[in-house]
Formats: structure tokens, C-alpha cells, sequence
């Protein structure tokens, strides 16, 4: 088994099943519970959901637990996937009443495909085109009510009309360090290995405000506790184990370090374009927005400018480097000036 499918499997028996089971998010669990709980009374499919931002916050899994709370089928797929009209169609003419079809990635949609969808969504019907040329037909098919499930890292990139059709739009925030905690935890007894207070505390804030990252390092963690024949983890076999994972205090890896060193060493602390910055990673420039900025804007490493990124004071400080002289008057001309 590859070292990504174990991964996956990990991943999915960690994944809480129910509403109650899902920690954080507070106030939209709360929303989401009375929409479920309403659209139950009113024997209606729940209106369609966006959920946005960064990988492993729990698009995926909360999509899940919407068809499980609804009592319904739960159909996936992912924009990259679906790229034929005719695809999309089957998939929509075989729900039944209230399922949700989930996609993944729904910032990709294509635009054919994306076309479809919006009277799907709005109207529950499709139009398929039978035949080609002046023969052509356009026939109205209707299909069961379903609630639409979109998982995006970018809803930005959204289009107007797509966005305007959901009618719960829900940017999932990073988790705080408490709620990580709780995260470790029931994952912990889920994997059978005990884990002190203080060593689920520090593992809480090594996890970039992620529970994906949070379990990821906990399994390498019971690894390392485990060779050592321990039951239980403890901080010092947390700290060694980050230390040999190359994670720092605040769950920066090298990854991290490296994007700041290129800020602060080779652009003077910015400003700097996200495309120069991915060419000198060698890193997409999606991943550099999706994956690694928006944790460092989040401690407050990274700003983003309408002249480029940004390194702060304080990625300055924890990186050890000295702070220019002027910086302080940098950060002001900074905000001022346009592209
Ligand atoms: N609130 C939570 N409580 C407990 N575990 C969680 C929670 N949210 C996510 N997880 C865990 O984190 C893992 C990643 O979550 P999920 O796959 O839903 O993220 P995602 O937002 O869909 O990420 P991506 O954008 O990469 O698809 C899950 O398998 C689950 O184990
Ligand atoms: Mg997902």
C-alpha cells in the first residue's frame, strides 16, 4: 500500500460521523444544525452549501455529515473529473429526493459543465441537447430536488452567477489551539494510544490551525512512542519526534522557512509577486496561495500588499534575522501604493 493511500485511510477513520462528533466551527455547526433540523420538519432537501478554505479544515467531512444528518445518499466527485455535460447529467438524472451531491474543487469547474449546473440548481431541471447539427433538440429534463455540496480552497475564483446560487456560503476558519487539542485527543483514543495533557497542548499548536496536519503528526508521533514502547505519548517524545520531522514550535516546516528566508533574503522582506516567489520555489503558484500563505498571514509572518507578499517583524524575529532599519517606515508607503 502506498504511503498516500495509507494516508487516505488514516484520514477517513479519523473522520468524525455526525454533527456532534465535529469539533470547532462553532457557530456555523450551530447555523447548520437548525438549517438541517428545519429543511427535516419541512420534508425539504437542504439548501446548497459552499464550504471554503484551506486544505484539511473539513470541507470533505462536513459534506459528509450533512447527508448523514439529512438521512440521505451522499454522491462525490471534483471538478478536474467532471469534465463532460453528458457525465454530469447521469449523475444528476440518478439522485433521488433531498441526496447531496458533493464537488470537490468547484472552483474548476468547466464552463459547459458549470452552465448545466446552474438550472440544475436553481430550477431541478437540465436541458440535454439530443442530436447535431439543424436537427438538433433541446429537451427539459427535470430531476429530484438535491442539495449541492461545493468544496473549494478558493472561492474568490468562483463566478457570480455559480456563487449567487448557494444559499449557505461558509468560510471554515483555522481551528484555535483548544480545539486542536480536543481534535488530538479523540483522535488518540481512536488510534488506542494514551497522550499527556501537555503533550497534546504542544502537539495543538505545531498543527497550523489544521486538524489534517494535527492527526498527520500525531500518527508519526505514535510511531516514534511506540518503537519506544510507550503507551503513552509524552511532551519529550512529542518534541523529538517534530524536531526529527523538521517542525518547529509553531509548526512551521522547512517549506514554510524556506518561502520567509526568500522574502527576507533574497527581496529585502518584500515586496514580492506570488509568481516570482513560486519561480524561485519551484512551487506552483496555487500551492504558494493555498497551502502555505494562508497559515503565515494567519500568525502574522506574511502580509499581503497590492505590491506583493510581505515578511513581517515578526518572521523576522522568529527566523533570527536582523530587522532593517527602516522598516517600519516600509509597512506604511506599503498599504499606500498601487499595483
Ligand atoms: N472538526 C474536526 N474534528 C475532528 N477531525 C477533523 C475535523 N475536521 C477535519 N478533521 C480531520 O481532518 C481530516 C481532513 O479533513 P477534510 O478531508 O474534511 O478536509 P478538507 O477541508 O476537505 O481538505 P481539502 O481541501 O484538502 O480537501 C479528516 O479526515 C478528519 O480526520
Ligand atoms: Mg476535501
Amino acid at each position: 500500500m502506498s504511503e498516500d493511500k495509507r494516508e487516505d485511510d488514516f484520514d477517513i477513520a479519523l473522520r468524525p460521523r455526525a454533527l456532534h462528533d465535529f469539533i470547532g466551527q462553532k457557530t456555523f455547526v450551530e447555523n447548520l444544525e437548525i438549517y438541517i433540523s428545519a429543511a427535516k420538519k419541512r420534508n425539504e432537501p437542504l439548501d446548497h452549501i459552499l464550504l471554503s478554505g484551506p486544505p484539511g479544515l473539513g470541507k470533505t467531512t462536513l459534506s459528509n455529515i450533512v447527508s448523514k444528518e439529512m438521512g440521505v445518499d451522499f454522491r462525490g466527485t471534483s471538478a478536474p473529473v467532471l469534465t463532460k455535460v453528458g457525465d454530469l447529467a447521469a449523475i444528476l438524472t440518478d439522485m433521488k429526493r433531498g441526496d447531496v451531491f458533493f464537488i470537490d474543487e468547484i472552483h474548476r469547474l468547466n464552463k459547459s459543465v458549470e452552465e448545466v449546473l446552474y438550472s440544475a440548481m436553481e430550477d431541478f431541471s437540465i436541458d440535454i441537447i439530443i442530436g447535431q447539427g439543424p436537427a438538433a433538440k433541446t429537451l427539459k429534463v427535470d430531476i429530484e430536488p438535491f442539495t449541492l455540496v461545493g468544496a473549494t480552497t478558493r472561492s474568490g475564483l468562483l463566478s457570480a452567477p455559480l456563487l449567487a446560487r448557494f444559499g449557505i456560503n461558509e468560510k471554515l476558519d483555522f481551528y484555535n489551539n483548544e480545539e486542536l487539542f480536543k481534535i488530538i485527543k479523540r483522535a488518540a483514543s481512536i488510534l488506542k494510544i494514551g497522550i499527556d495533557e501537555d503533550a497534546g497542548m504542544f502537539l495543538a499548536g505545531c498543527s497550523r490551525g489544521t486538524p489534517r496536519r494535527a492527526n498527520s503528526i500525531l500518527r508519526r508521533v505514535r510511531d516514534f512512542a511506540q518503537v519506544k514502547g510507550k503507551s503513552t505519548i509524552t511532551l519529550d517524545i512529542v518534541k523529538e519526534a517534530l524536531e526529527r520531522l523538521g517542525i518547529d514550535n509553531l509548526g512551521l516546516n522547512k517549506n514554510d522557512k524556506k518561502l520567509l528566508e526568500v522574502v527576507i533574503k533574497h527581496y529585502g522582506g518584500g515586496p514580492v509577486g506570488c509568481k516570482t516567489l513560486a519561480i524561485s520555489l519551484g512551487e506552483e503558484v496555487d500551492t504558494i496561495e493555498d497551502v502555505y500563505e494562508p497559515y503565515l498571514i494567519q500568525i502574522g509572518f506574511l502580509q499581503r500588499t497590492p505590491r506583493g507578499r510581505v515578511a513581517t517583524v515578526k518572521a523576522y524575529e522568529h527566523l533570527g534575522f536582523d530587522i532593517p532599519l527602516n522598516f517600519q517606515d516600509r509597512e506604511a508607503n506599503l498599504f499606500s501604493s498601487q499595483e
